[in-house]
C-alpha cells in the first residue's frame, strides 16, 4: 500500500520486549495503519527483520510474519519515522538508576528524556506521544514541559498507556487483555488524543475492556499493579518458609487460600524468587517515590516484599549447603534452567543468576543449562566464566552431578528420563525443586533425596 492509503501512521521509539510484540500486534490486527518501530541498536533492528526475532517470544514470529513488509516496518532511521508519525509510542528502557540522586532506586529516565528532546528537535508537525515504558507517576507533566516548550509552535499531546504484557504470554496478553489502560489529561485536547488511541485499540478489543483514565492514575496503576502482583509472590514465599517448619505444604495451602474467590488463585506459586526486569525495579520506584513524598511507612511497606524475595533467594542456596552435609565446596550441581520464567529467553533479575553467584561463592562447581536462555546467562556471568559450564542438555549437564536445582518451570523438565541422569549422577543424588514443579514422590523411589519448596522434604537418610 502506497503511504498516503494508511488511515494512521503509528511509530514506536525502542524494539525491546514490549515495543516489538506490542505493534507487530497492533499492526497485524489493523493492516490499515502504518506502524514503524525504531531502535539505536541496529542488529536489534536487523533480528527483528530476519526469521531470528532478537527475543523467544512464543507465537510472535507468526504474528510478525503476517505484518511485516505489509503494514509493519522495522527500521533505524529514528528521524524520518518521527516525521512522518501522527501518534508516537515510547516504549524505551526505564531501568533502575544506578548513580547519583535516587541511586539504586528511582527510576533512570535519561533514555526517555532523551527521546522526548528527539521528538521535539526534528518534528514538523503536531503529535500525540504516548508514555509505553513504566514511569513514575507524574513523568508526564514533565514530558509535556519538555515537548511544549518548542518554539515551532508544535503542539503534543502526552499520554500514558502502559503495558501489562508478560513475558512468555505475550502473544496472547496482546491479543486478548484483561484490560487497556489510557490515561490523558483531561481537557479537550486530551480526550481528543485519547479518543484517537481508544480508536486503534477498539480494532480488536471490546470498547468494554479499554478503560481510561487521568493520566497520574494510568501511570500509577502500573507501578501498583506491579507492585501487588509481585507482593502475592512474596506472601506465599513467606509461608513456605514456614511450611518447611511445621509440615504443612505449601501448594496445600495456595490451593485452600486461592479458591476464597476474593483471594483467587493467581500469582500464589511458591518459587525460588520471582525475577524479570521490572517488579524489582517497579517496586524500588514506587517505593523511591513514596520516601520522597515523605510517606516513610508506605515505602517501608512496599521495601518489604523486595527484602522478602532477597531472602528467598539466600534461603534457598542456605538450605541446599545444609542438607548436602554443610558444604558444596568441589560439588557439581547442575541448574536447570536460567530464564526469570518458561517460555522466554530473557534472563533479567532471574533468581538464577543469584544462586549460581552463591553457590560459586560456596565452591561449587556449577553447570547450567536451559532451551533457550544460555546465551544470556553467558553474558549475565561473564565475570566468572571460568568457573562455570553451559551445556543445553540436562542428560550431559546433571551427569556427574551430586545435586540438580530447578531454576525455572520449563514443562520439557516435567518429562525427563529421571531414571537415567539418576544413574549418571554422584550419590547421595538430590534435587531442589525451586519451582515444584517435578514429580516428587516418583523421585523420591528412583533415589532421590527430594527437596522441594514449602512441602515436606524426601530424604533416604
Ligand atoms: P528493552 O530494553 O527490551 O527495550 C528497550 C529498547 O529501547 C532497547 O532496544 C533500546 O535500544 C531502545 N532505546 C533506548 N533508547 C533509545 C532511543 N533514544 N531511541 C531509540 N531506541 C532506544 O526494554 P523492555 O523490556 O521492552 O521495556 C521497555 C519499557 O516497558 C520499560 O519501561 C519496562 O518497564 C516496560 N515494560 C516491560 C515489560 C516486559 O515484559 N519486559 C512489560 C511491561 C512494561
Ligand atoms: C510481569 C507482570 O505479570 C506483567 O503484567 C507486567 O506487564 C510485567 O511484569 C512488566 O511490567 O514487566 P513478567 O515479569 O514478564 O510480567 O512475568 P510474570 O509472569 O509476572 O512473572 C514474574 C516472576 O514471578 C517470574 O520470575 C515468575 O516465575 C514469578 N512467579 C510468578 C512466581 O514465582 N510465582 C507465581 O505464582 C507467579
Amino acid at each position: 500500500m502506497k503511504d498516503a492509503n494508511f488511515s494512521k501512521k503509528i511509530l514506536c521509539i525502542g524494539a525491546g520486549y514490549v515495543g516489538g510484540p506490542t505493534m507487530a500486534v497492533i499492526a497485524a490486527k489493523c493492516p490499515q495503519y502504518k506502524v514503524t518501530v525504531v531502535d539505536i541498536n541496529a542488529a536489534r533492528i536487523d533480528a527483528w527483520n530476519s526469521d531470528k526475532l532478537p527475543i523467544y517470544e512464543p507465537g510472535l514470529l507468526d504474528v510478525v510474519k503476517q505484518a511485516r513488509g505489509r503494514n509493519l516496518f522495522f527500521s533505524t532511521d529514528v528521524d524520518e519515522a518521527i516525521r512522518e508519525a501522527e501518534i508516537i509510542f515510547v516504549s524505551v528502557n526505564t531501568p533502575t538508576k544506578s548513580f547519583g540522586e535516587g541511586a539504586g532506586k528511582a527510576a533512570d529516565l535519561q533514555y526517555w528524556e532523551l527521546t522526548a528532546r528527539n521528538i521535539v528537535r526534528v518534528s514538523q508537525s503536531d503529535k500525540i506521544i504516548i508514555e509505553k515504558s513504566t514511569l513514575p507517576v507524574r513523568t508526564a507533566e514533565a514530558m509535556s514541559r519538555i515537548l511544549n516548550a518548542n518554539e515551532k509552535g508544535i503542539r503534543f499531546e502526552v499520554l500514558s498507556n502502559p503495558e501489562f504484557l508478560a513475558e512468555g504470554t505475550a502473544v496472547a496478553d496482546l491479543e486478548n487483555p484483561d484490560r487497556v489502560l489510557i490515561g490523558s489529561q483531561l481537557t479537550a485536547e486530551g480526550i481528543k488524543a485519547r479518543d484517537a488511541v481508544v480508536e486503534i485499540y477498539a480494532n480488536w478489543i471490546p470498547k468494554e475492556r479499554i478503560l481510561t483514565s487521568n493520566v497520574w492514575s494510568s501511570e500509577l496503576s502500573k507501578l501498583v499493579a506491579n507492585a501487588f502482583l509481585a507482593q502475592r509472590i512474596s506472601s506465599i514465599n513467606s509461608i513456605s518458609a514456614l511450611c518447611e517448619k511445621t509440615e504443612a505444604n505449601v501448594s496445600e495451602v495456595s490451593r485452600a487460600i486461592g479458591m476464597d474467590s476474593r483471594i483467587g488463585n493467581k500469582f500464589l506459586s511458591s518459587s525460588v524468587g520471582f525475577g524479570g526486569s521490572c517488579f524489582q525495579k517497579d517496586i524500588l520506584n514506587l517505593v523511591y517515590i513514596c520516601q520522597s513524598w515523605g510517606l516513610t511507612e508506605v515505602a517501608d511497606y512496599w521495601e518489604q516484599v523486595i527484602s522478602m524475595n532477597e531472602y528467598q533467594k539466600r534461603r534457598f542456596v542456605q538450605n541446599m549447603v545444609k542438607v548436602m552435609f554443610n558444604t558444596v565446596a568441589g560439588k557439581r550441581i547442575a541448574l536447570f534452567g536460567f530464564a526469570f520464567k518458561a517460555d522466554t529467553g530473557d534472563t533479567r533479575e532471574s533468581p538464577a543468576i543469584s544462586v549460581a553467584k552463591q553457590l560459586l561463592e560456596e565452591h561449587s562447581k556449577v553447570v547450567i543449562t536451559d532451551p533457550q536462555a544460555l546465551d544470556n546467562a553467558k553474558i549475565d556471568l561473564a565475570d566468572y566464566a571460568d568457573k562455570l559450564e553451559f551445556i543445553p542438555d540436562p542428560y550431559e549437564a546433571a551427569k556427574g552431578a551430586h545435586a540438580i536445582a530447578v531454576m525455572t518451570e520449563w514443562k520439557e523438565y516435567k518429562t525427563l528420563d529421571y531414571k537415567r541422569i539418576f544413574s549418571d549422577m554422584e550419590r547421595p543424588s538430590f534435587i531442589f525443586d525451586g519451582r515444584n514443579v517435578l514429580d516428587h514422590k516418583a523421585l523420591f523411589d528412583l533415589g532421590f533425596n527430594v527437596f522441594p519448596l514449602g512441602q515436606p522434604f524426601h530424604k533416604h537418610f
